[in-house]
């Protein structure tokens, strides 16, 4: 059984890792931090090693990259495969790297390992024949990759001939765009309106794959050459190789590092200083790699599936660091949540530079007694958006920072809402006498804000509600300015022809915005319900909402005289608290929002919830203590069984699975009665074993 469960885990794993693959490889647009993806990573690598009777031909360790479907560029097969490094943050890592490489050898061998730079680019293969390059050719899924030579040949630090090795032979290298290109790349999509590039990294990948030569020629990339792919037999060491594509005019980094391989406080400060150095270069750097530096000892090592066993990447941990905060910018969300955002004087965080970090709400700002002109530490802590996490010291130019009284947008008053206070509840009798406490956020009231509505709009089209893959938050700004969709039913009046009106709109991407709109049409019940942007009703809560009710009708029937009834059931509703209860109670005693439900209803043909039957239908569950393995890893086991995952314990739970050292939940439950269950209970349970 237990192997079903690390089956179940791997599957889980390789799809995970192959669909974030693709959104960097293929979209340039990644979700998740490079950290959070090595931990996925090394998590599949970890089990392929203990499991290989596991290994599917699907998992990304078995490709290098990602199996792009670029069809503009042709796809080139490389001579040999394209390999990778095997990667960690830890020093301790680097060590153990390195001593496995000692261990390799008989003690009097002497080893020497080569320490360069990572440059954060795109991996590149250069060929070059009978004198001339003639093809630059991307990694791809390591095997092939897309031949962009159009757009390589831009870059002017490449020789156009070469007569090394009677002038046929290839080199790697890694192309990448400097921060100020970056950045003024941005300025310009900003100003346009066009989706911004998150970090320099996916704008060199984003550019390499331009149709259009021209438009890539206003993009200036530059690359650093770090390999040669062609065997000679006078090429004995990297140092000497990287002197020879010196000499031969390729645009090397500069001499190589040389180290003895048990140099470990050398590697150490070397690993430090380069920290500190990378922030001041023009280039972005994410880590150093270490290499053998011998060819024949690299031979001896030999290589695994995807990465050598002689050369290994350190990349940088997250980093903390210290800016100016220059200004507060306030944020009107489609919950009408006004939230502060921190401009601050540029720093290059984690490979991209930060110039806006999260503030969350004024509660932290007055909590931390951040003022404008401040030093602050901002932070990545694996988000996409940085925080400010502290305040460093005030400057004499700092100056409080006030919380607005009215919206930026519309002007109307700002407010805090009311939500219960869940900690002081005892019992489920308790409910009705529950105390209530302020909301953090402040909140524009006016539901016609133009703001609100802007941004309620592009939640109703985004990936987890109606997905409409084929617009993006820039259209939907022109179609709100134009007055063509104001409200979300508006989408659905669209038609090709009022769509080719707009500017730089073709015929075709109007018919093939009209088809994803038309499919919308029969979404799941949950993601209409989530679409509409209740404030509380996420993905989960909308999937218990859509379970229960099962059609838009049953929502669209409280009036006055059963409001307090549908109150109560939704309170019913495991899961659903009296925040959330009473927010939806709000909206739907609101006759512009019933009136724009009707409209949408009458589009709309959701389609029927099904919901999973297994052993635990209908039953509900919470974890808590530490278990063999992560908490995700059970939570999708109960669901695929037909349970629901609570994270908290009330007489209403049917049971409480119980790891190592639980705490507080586990005695809540014995108070409540409520069964609790051991992991192999629960597996037991599921499994009949
Ligand atoms: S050596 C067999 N040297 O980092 C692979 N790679 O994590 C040899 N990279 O895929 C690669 N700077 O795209 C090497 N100085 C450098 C590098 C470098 C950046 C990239 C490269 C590789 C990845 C490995």
């Amino acid at each position: 059984m237990e192997h079903e469960l690390f089956r179940a885990r791997y599957n889980d794993l390789v799809s995970e890792i192959n669909k974030h693959n693709e959104l960097y490889y293929k979209n340039n647009t990644p979700v998740i931090s490079d950290q959070e993806y090595d931990k996925l990573y090394n998590e599949l690598k970890e089990l392929e090693e203990q499991f290989p009777e596991l290994i599917s031909p699907q998992s990304p360790l078995r490709k290098v990259g990602y199996e792009t479907e670029n069809e503009l560029f042709t796809k080139v097969v490389h001579k040999n495969p394209m390999l990778s490094l095997g990667n960690t943050y830890n020093l301790s890592e680097v060590f153990n790297f390195l001593d496995r490489i000692i261990k390799s050898f008989d003690s009097s061998t002497e080893i020497e390992v080569v320490c360069e730079p990572k440059f954060d680019g795109i991996s590149i293969e250069l060929v070059y024949e009978n004198g001339r390059f003639v093809r630059a050719v991307t990694r791809g899924d390591g095997v092939t990759g897309d031949d962009v030579t159009k757009n390589v040949k831009l870059i002017k630090s490449i020789p156009e001939r070469s007569n090394l090795f009677g002038g046929n032979f290839a080199v790697r290298g890694e192309i990448f765009m400097t921060f100020s290109t970056f950045e003024s790349l941005n300025a310009t999509r900003n100003e346009n309106g066009e989706k911004l590039f998150m970090n320099p990294r996916n704008a060199a990948g984003g550019t390499l794959h331009l149709k259009d030569t021209s438009e890539a020629a206003k993009r200036p990339l530059e690359i650093y050459v770090y390999d040669l792919l062609t065997e000679h037999e006078d090429v004995k060491s990297h140092d000497n190789m990287i002197e020879l594509l010196y000499e031969n005019e390729f645009p090397v980094f500069g001499k190589s590092n040389v180290l003895n391989v048990k140099a470990r406080i050398e590697i150490e400060n070397i690993i430090k200083s380069w920290d500190l150095r990378r922030a001041n270069l023009e280039f972005p750097v994410d880590g150093l790699v270490f290499k053998v530096n011998n060819f024949e000892q690299r031979q001896v090592l030999g290589t695994n599936i995807k990465d050598p066993r002689w050369g290994f990447a350190f990349k940088f941990p997250s980093d903390e660091l210290e800016t100016e905060l220059l200004d507060v910018e306030l944020n009107v969300g489609r919950t009408g949540a006004v939230t502060p955002v921190a401009v601050l004087k540029p720093v290059l965080l984690d490979g991209t530079r930060v110039s806006r970090a999260s503030l969350h709400n004024f509660d932290y700002i007055k909590e931390k007694d951040l003022r404008i002109h401040d030093i602050v530490k901002v932070k990545k802590a694996g988000e996409i958006i940085p925080q400010v996490t502290v305040l460093v010291q005030h400057t004499e130019f700092s100056v409080e920072i006030k919380a607005p009284e009215n919206c930026p947008s519309c002007g109307y008053p700002l407010s805090k809402k009311m939500t219960s206070q869940k900690k002081n509840r005892k019992s489920d009798n308790e409910q009705k006498n529950r105390e209530f406490e302020e909301e953090k956020a402040l909140r524009c009231t006016n539901f016609n804000c133009s703001s609100r509505m802007e941004n309620a709009l592009i939640h109703f089209i985004s990936r987890d509600m109606m997905n409409f893959d084929t617009m993006g938050e820039k259209l939907v700004h022109q179609l709100f300015e134009k007055g063509l969709v104001r409200k979300p039913s508006d989408f659905y009046k669209l038609t090709v022809d009022s769509l080719s009106e707009l500017e730089r709109m073709g015929k075709k991407s109007a018919k093939n915005i009209i088809d994803s709109i038309e499919k919308s049409k029969t979404s799941e019940l949950w993601r209409i319900i989530h679409a509409l942007g209740i404030s509380g009703v996420g993905k989960a809560n909308s999937k218990l909402l859509a379970n229960h009710f099962g059609s838009f009708e049953r929502l669209l029937s409280v009036n006055n005289e059963n409001r307090e009834s549908f109150r109560d059931e939704l309170i019913s509703i495991d899961g659903i608290g009296d925040t959330v209860a009473a927010d939806i109670i709000t909206l739907l005693s609101d006759d512009l929002f019933i009136e724009e439900l009707k409209i949408l209803a009458a589009f709309l043909k959701p389609q029927i919830n099904t919901t999973v039957s297994g052993v635990l239908s209908g039953k509900s569950l919470c974890i808590t203590g530490s278990l063999s393995k992560p908490r995700d890893y059970f939570e999708k086991l109960i669901s695929e069984n037909g349970g629901m995952v609570r994270n908290s314990v009330s007489a209403k739970l049917d049971f409480l699975v119980c790891g190592e050292n639980a705490g507080s939940k586990k005695e809540k439950a014995e108070k409540a009665g409520v069964k609790i269950l051991s992991e192999n209970e629960l597996t037991t349970m599921l499994t009949g074993n």
